[in-house]
């Protein structure tokens, strides 16, 4: 079958004395590959391309980088006039669905997410089951796994229709619960009445005792978190979904493991160590300029956290629509940021000197989301699971991007074995 993305031209491999013709395929925004889907069967090489970092795992039509120019697009529409004009759950249908929702369907998506809020009293026992200092990221993979055990359906349209509604709905609950188990504080119950991000705050600071008060502008700050982290094409976490879910496990078991790899530093633990790094500087009382001059030593292990991309190399939208965030916020709660201050004036060194301008390091999105999180009261042992939340819709596009592509296989990369060649083997009194 001829695919939508294929063109005429062809690219020559010429290997051992012989030539290849190697399709080109083309995107729609003019991003072009060879497709070596023959490959092997024509020549009997595999390429070899460690991280994948030059891997066209499938193609897609949810996200668009360009990290040379700093554009990033849901579904052809920018990030910055999404996080400005639309909510996480408009942006949630979007990337779902292709599409932006009507007036109609978004108030009945509205309306569904915010029944299905609750999650089924045997998890309090589940929790219970944990250490009470359990960090709050693993505890959601484990519910997000387990709740397929109280959903055992057989796969069907409809049936991915409510688990997608559930995982969305339910996630909030999960990651509020996880917090006050890991503070040993009753569990708060979701409330109808509020919307998305402040129900999330409110099971997160309400006590039995006190209501936690949702500020709008905090809330409307969470919801625009969320929608800068919804999606990010085919990161290690989004890759895992859709790796795990190309074997057909569910959308729960595929999304569990995508929590699970969000989980390690090198993806999605990098916001917490700006805050760690700005910090320390404040501990030290050291000079935005001293620490500056440190991270660009060689010889020193400091580097300017939050700084720097694989992709981006320019500023990274979502750091621009972050910094205006962030000022905001502080304003707004009418509270200073040390914090904040420090990565100002860090990002303004940094921004004009050469070492940084020669290598095209920009602020990445972890730079300033921190310093949110930390000024609305999140802590930072919930930074990764407020990207997972955020992440939720992205991950449940791409599974199901997957899942309905008529050309989906499972995921079976090759490897270039170098381990001992064929050897008999010695019984172990004679080695
Ligand atoms: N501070 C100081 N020097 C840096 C930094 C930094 N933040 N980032 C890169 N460099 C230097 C690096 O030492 C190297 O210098 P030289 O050419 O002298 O050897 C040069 O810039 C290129 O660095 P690289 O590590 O080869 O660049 P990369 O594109 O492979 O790495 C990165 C990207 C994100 C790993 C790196 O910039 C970094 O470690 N940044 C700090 C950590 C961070 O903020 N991570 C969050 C990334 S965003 C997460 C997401 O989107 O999910």
């Amino acid at each position: 079958m001829k695919s939508d993305i294929m063109t005429d031209q062809t690219s020559k491999l010429i290997h051992d004395g012989s030539e290849y013709e190697l399709p080109v395929v083309r995107g729609s925004e003019n991003e072009t590959a060879l497709d070596i889907s023959k490959l092997r069967a024509k020549t009997g090489l595999i390429t070899y391309d460690p991280g994948y970092a030059n891997t066209g795992s499938c193609k897609s039509a949810i996200t668009f980088i360009n990290g040379e120019e700093g554009i990033l697009h849901y579904r052809g529409y920018p990030i910055e006039q999404l996080a400005e004009r639309s909510t996480f759950l408009e942006t949630s249908w979007l990337l779902i669905h292709g599409e932006l929702p009507t007036r109609e369907e978004l108030d009945g998506f509205t309306e569904t997410i915010t029944r299905h809020t609750m999650l089924h009293e045997n998890f309090r026992g589940f929790f219970g089951a944990l250490p009470k200092n359990a960090h709050p990221m693993p505890v959601t993979a484990a519910t997000v796994g387990a709740l397929s055990t109280f959903y055992q359906e057989a796969e069907t349209e409809e049936s991915i229709r409510q688990t997608i509604v559930r995982l969305l709905a339910k996630f909030p609950t999960i990651a509020a619960w996880a917090y006050k188990h890991s503070i040993g504080q009753p569990f708060i119950y979701p409330n109808n009445n509020l919307d998305y991000p402040s129900n999330f705050l409110n099971m997160m600071f309400s006590t039995p005792c006190e209501d936690y008060e949702v500020d709008p502008v905090v809330a409307r700050a969470l919801d625009m978190l969320l929608i800068l982290h919804a999606d990010h094409e085919q990161n290690c976490s989004t890759s895992t979904v859709r790796m795990v879910g190309s074997s057909q496990a569910n959308l729960y078991a595929s999304i569990s493991a995508g929590i699970s790899a969000l989980w390690g530093r090198l993806h999605g633990g990098a916001n917490q160590k700006v805050i760690e790094m700005l910090d320390a500087i404040a501990e030290r009382g050291e000079s935005a300029e001293d620490f500056v001059a440190r991270a660009k030593d060689r010889d020193n292990p400091a580097r300017l956290m939050g700084f720097g991309h694989r992709v981006y190399k320019n500023y990274d939208p979502r750091a621009k629509v972050l910094k205006q965030a962030c000022t905001d916020v502080v304003e707004a709660l009418g509270s200073s940021s040390q914090q904040l201050e420090i990565a100002m004036k860090l990002e303004e060194i940094a921004l004009n000197d050469e070492f940084f301008i020669e290598r095209r390091l920009f602020p990445n999105v972890d730079f300033y989301s921190g310093v949110i999180y930390k000024a609305i009261g999140i802590p930072v042992n919930m930074f990764t699971v407020m990207f997972a939340m955020g992440r939720m819709s992205g991950w449940i596009a791409q599974w199901l991007e997957m899942r309905r592509d008529p050309n989906f296989r499972i995921g079976r990369p090759r490897q270039v074995y170098t381990g001992p060649t064929r050897r008999d083997y010695v019984p172990v009194d004679q080695r």
